[in-house]
């Protein structure tokens, strides 16, 4: 993909369905009673993955227009597959079907691709294992994982993640469903919580007490409906650009707003970002609104601890955010960065470099001396779709022809991204 930078965005849009909430629909859809429609799915190669999985276990999902249309089978009523579950890259289809799948009365393989082969499922075996689930993994650790049926049961736990995880929180509440008792889990710091949302709209029994999230499985979830609003975390990619680059003004309609999902923008609102929230409203327990981005010049920040979690998945942008403020930024608190689908860290890092940033590696994060003008380069998306958008921004905002390497891997979680942004930059 050849970018040419250097012009201004302007534009009223939206942006694909979340994508976790869409994992999250599929997979309680499948395990509910009844029907369930989830309207603006996001349809890309992650949650089609999720979908494919079910499908090889005998759920009936189709899409009618915009909206996939789920016939659920219960909780006890998935079929063994014939073939192993193909979970492709995607870290959250294996581990919240782990958690689905230990507690099933049949043995099933979760294979991926080579990217997610690379990828830490010891912090999913262990507590699923605690739970008497039979998971096993290569070096107890990675993919391809066996799972064979629990001997005497799933047991429910107590117990602290170590780390800040919500796949691995996810995937312990799912096979909680299956256990026979109270599930309690505490987080270090506080992870997006989709599936606890979804779990109560669906009828769980779920509540906090004494700092756990605590589940009482009651045997029975409904299906229902379900609105899936825009991605915060593919809006971040076009909120960074309409800050950094001049005259631009974005308004992005039907976005989450979570508020464990919107670390990124009270960030870029302290950088001195111009970001309004319009006509905040709630879906199926969900926060939604209008975000409107005006160009402003931005400062840089220092951050870590608590709130970095909430922001995960939008470290690679806020570092091209900071390579274009003023100052000095400083990130820290991010070493979970380095498991993603790929070493995020070292892949900004080494994209920005290569356009002439200042910025140096931290173990756990970064260090960017802004302001420098970037120069166009030859960059590479590590086949991280992440990537690929945050460097396509950076280009976006230097003058004259940048080449992204492996611009596809968009089409993990945002296939439209490159049409959105000729569209705005018309
Ligand atoms: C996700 C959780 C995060 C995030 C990923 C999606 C989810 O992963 O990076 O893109 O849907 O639960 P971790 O739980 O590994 O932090």
């Amino acid at each position: 993909m050849i970018i040419r930078g250097g012009g201004r965005l302007s534009g009223d849009i939206r942006v694909p369905g979340d994508k976790s909430i869409s994992h999250r629909g599929v997979i309680l859809g499948a395990l509910a009673n009844g029907t369930t429609v989830i309207e603006n799915i996001l349809m890309a190669e992650d949650t089609r993955r999720t979908i494919k999985c079910f499908q090889d276990m005998g759920v009936e999902m189709e899409m009618d227009g915009d909206s996939l249309r789920i016939e659920g089978v219960g909780l006890h009523g998935l079929h063994e597959s014939k073939d192993e579950l193909y979970c492709g890259n995607s870290g959250t289809t294996m581990r919240l079907l782990s958690g689905v799948m230990v507690g099933q009365k049949f043995s099933t393989i979760l294979t991926g691709d080579d990217s997610l082969d690379k990828r830490p499922m010891d912090r999913i075996i262990i507590p699923l294992t605690m739970m008497g689930g039979s998971i096993k993994g290569v070096d107890n650790r990675y993919p391809p994982l066996h799972i064979e049926p629990s001997k005497g049961g799933l047991e429910a736990i107590s117990y602290s993640l170590p780390m800040a995880s919500a796949q691995v929180k996810s995937s312990i509440l799912l096979a909680g469903l299956y256990g026979n008792g109270i599930t309690r889990i505490e987080e270090p710091k506080v992870t997006r919580d989709h599936t606890e949302m979804m779990l109560k709209y669906f009828g769980a029994d779920i509540y906090s007490e004494d700092g756990f999230i605590c589940m009482e499985p009651n045997g029975l979830l409904s299906g229902g409906y379900i609105h899936v609003p825009g991605d915060i975390s593919s809006a971040a990619y076009l909120m960074v650009a309409g800050s950094m680059i001049k005259d631009s003004h974005i308004i992005i309609r039907d976005v989450g707003v979570n508020p464990t999902r919107t670390g990124i923008i009270n960030i870029l609102k302290d950088m001195g970002a111009d970001i309004r929230i319009n006509n905040r409203r709630i879906a199926n327990l969900e926060p939604i609104a209008d975000i409107e981005v005006k160009y402003s010049s931005l400062k840089g920040i220092e951050m870590g601890g608590e709130m970095v979690a909430t922001m995960i998945d939008e470290i690679p942008i806020l570092a091209v955010a900071a390579a274009f403020a003023s100052g000095r930024t400083v990130i820290r608190d991010v070493e979970e960065l380095r498991y993603k689908e790929c070493d995020r860290i070292r892949a900004i890092h080494d994209g920005l470099s290569n356009m002439g940033a200042d910025i140096e590696e931290l173990p756990d994060g970064l260090i960017i001396e802004g302001g420098a003008t970037l120069k166009p380069a030859a960059l590479d998306s590590h086949g991280d779709h992440r990537i690929a958008m945050a460097l396509s921004i950076a280009a976006l905002g230097a003058e004259g022809e940048s080449r992204i390497n492996g611009h596809r891997a968009v089409d993990i979680s945002y296939p439209d991204f490159y049409k959105t942004l000729w569209k705005l930059s018309q």
